[in-house]
């Protein structure tokens, strides 16, 4: 099939690879001409494990290529998929739906043939409908064409094997002939046994912004567990293993630690609230602000213990940082609790040194005013408080004894309970973390 995938963010350039991967002709449409040139030539503009292969193998084979052009697209495509971004809205928590809509205004007066035009992007209940009306209004006579969406569940850090291998498949459709259409896009899949959920476009967009809910939900609950354990003295990393094997809960997602950031969970509760309220029915979904606020209560809670840590003043202290981004994996830093700290911390008067394996250059550009460095020892280097904010597998393999010997005073905050405390401890290190007390 002929398909065009408009936007090429985290969700659009990898969904477009994995479409030309799975045999697709593929158009990806991006207004950004530098990210175009950079795609065509088989480059990935930022870092997902495996994406600069099946990139380089769809470019490689023909079948996947970029354009800034809507109109070529609208000429190439039987399907276009949207995978522009939903940002929050200045001002409010709403989703900003400017780029969506203009999607469809540009596509529209170039279709001149039968196409499904299939959003990917998380958008309020109602999106769907309403840019029928839009398309309806902007399409010329004849085109025949309408919306669907099927929204996306791909993590970051794992999105090409979530694309490649989804758990499921939601189709929101209003026509037998679009729900046929998506069938054969995903027919690879769908061969594999991958669950397909046909429904109504309203329902699909509300499962995207149900599931982030409900994570968000389960990583505040376990969060705020972790406040309570600090209170009474019990581990939050024993609770949830305990909570855990009781499969009517399940262990994923109840990782306690410094909360959730990224360009998905904060900011897709929040416009899900502001929609409740436009519905009429915020009273349904008031507890998600508990959620935000015990998730931003995190980060406040380990600028705190850090500080309780050096003496209970940053001025002068020399920090080290471990992590930026907003979770392992990625280089992704939008809303990243990692950097909202360490930016914490140096407003209090530390001097704040920082190393993540990916996320150097994103973080720089957001936070200039920190130093950053290119490996874990020179950030450790005469440092009085080591703080590990994000879980990179290359800080679990830190051999503590010999970082001991660096750091200035071996302490250390582990803000995603993810290091072996025990091991760092015997090796000399005052390990302290979220939610765990600290042994006598
Ligand atoms: C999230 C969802 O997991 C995806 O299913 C969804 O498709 C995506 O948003 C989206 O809407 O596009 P993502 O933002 O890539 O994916 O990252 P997650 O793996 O969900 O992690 C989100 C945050 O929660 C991270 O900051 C992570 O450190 C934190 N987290 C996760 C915890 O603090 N504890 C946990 O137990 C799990």
């Amino acid at each position: 099939m002929r398909l065009t995938v408009i936007g090429t963010g985290y969700l659009g350039a990898v969904h477009a690879a994995c479409m030309a991967d799975i045999g697709h002709e593929v158009l990806g449409v991006d207004v950004d001409a530098h990210r175009v040139a950079m795609l065509g030539e088989g480059r990935t503009p930022f870092y997902e494990p495996g994406l600069q292969e099946t990139l380089a193998q769809g470019v490689g084979s023909g079948r996947l290529r970029f354009t800034t052009s809507l109109r070529e697209a609208a000429e190439f495509g039987d399907v276009h998929f949207i995978c522009v971004g939903t940002p929050q809205k200045e001002g409010s928590h709403a989703a900003d739906l400017r780029y969506v809509d203009a999607v469809v205004d540009e596509l529209a007066p170039h279709l001149r043939r039968p196409c499904l035009i299939v959003g990917k992007s998380t958008v309020p209940a109602g999106t769907t409908s309403r840019l029928d009306v839009r398309l309806e209004a902007l399409a010329p006579e004849g085109a025949d064409a309408e919306v669907a969406w099927n929204p996306e569940f791909l993590r970051e850090g794992h999105a090409v094997e979530d694309t490649l291998r989804p758990e499921r498949i939601v189709a929101g459709v209003s026509s037998p002939r679009a729900d046929a259409v998506l069938r054969e896009v995903y027919a690879p899949m769908l061969q594999a046994g991958v669950h397909y959920i046909s429904t109504d476009p309203t329902t699909a967009e509300l499962v995207k912004v149900a599931a982030n809910s409900f994570l968000a939900t389960k990583i505040s609950f376990i969060n705020a567990m972790a406040e309570v354990c600090d209170a009474v003295g019990a581990d939050v990393s024993t609770l949830s293993e305990a909570l855990g094997h009781d499969p009517r809960i399940g262990r994923a997602f109840l990782s306690a630690g410094l909360g959730f950031g990224g360009g998905c969970l904060p900011k897709d509760i929040r416009a899900f609230m502001a929609r409740a309220g436009e519905l009429g029915v915020g009273d349904s979904v008031a507890f998600l602000r508990e959620v935000d606020e015990i998730n931003g209560r995190q980060r406040h809670r380990t600028v705190g213990i850090a500080r309780n840590m050096v003496g209970g003043d940053f001025a002068g202290r020399r920090i080290a940082v471990l992590g930026a981004t907003f979770k392992p994996d990625s280089d992704d830093v939008r809303d990243s609790p990692a950097l909202a700290v360490a930016a914490a911390v140096h407003r209090e008067g530390a001097a704040v040194r920082l190393y993540d394996p990916q996320g150097i250059e994103n973080a720089r550009s957001v936070l200039p005013q920190i130093e950053y460095v290119h490996d874990v020892a020179k950030a450790c280097e005469g440092a009085e408080l080591v703080l590990h904010l994000t879980e990179w597998a290359e800080f679990r393999r830190i051999d503590p004894a010999v970082l001991a010997a660096a750091a200035s005073e071996p302490r250390i905050l582990d803000a995603r309970n993810a290091l072996d405390a025990p091991l760092w401890r015997s090796a000399g290190w005052t390990v302290r973390a979220l939610g765990r007390p600290a042994p006598p």
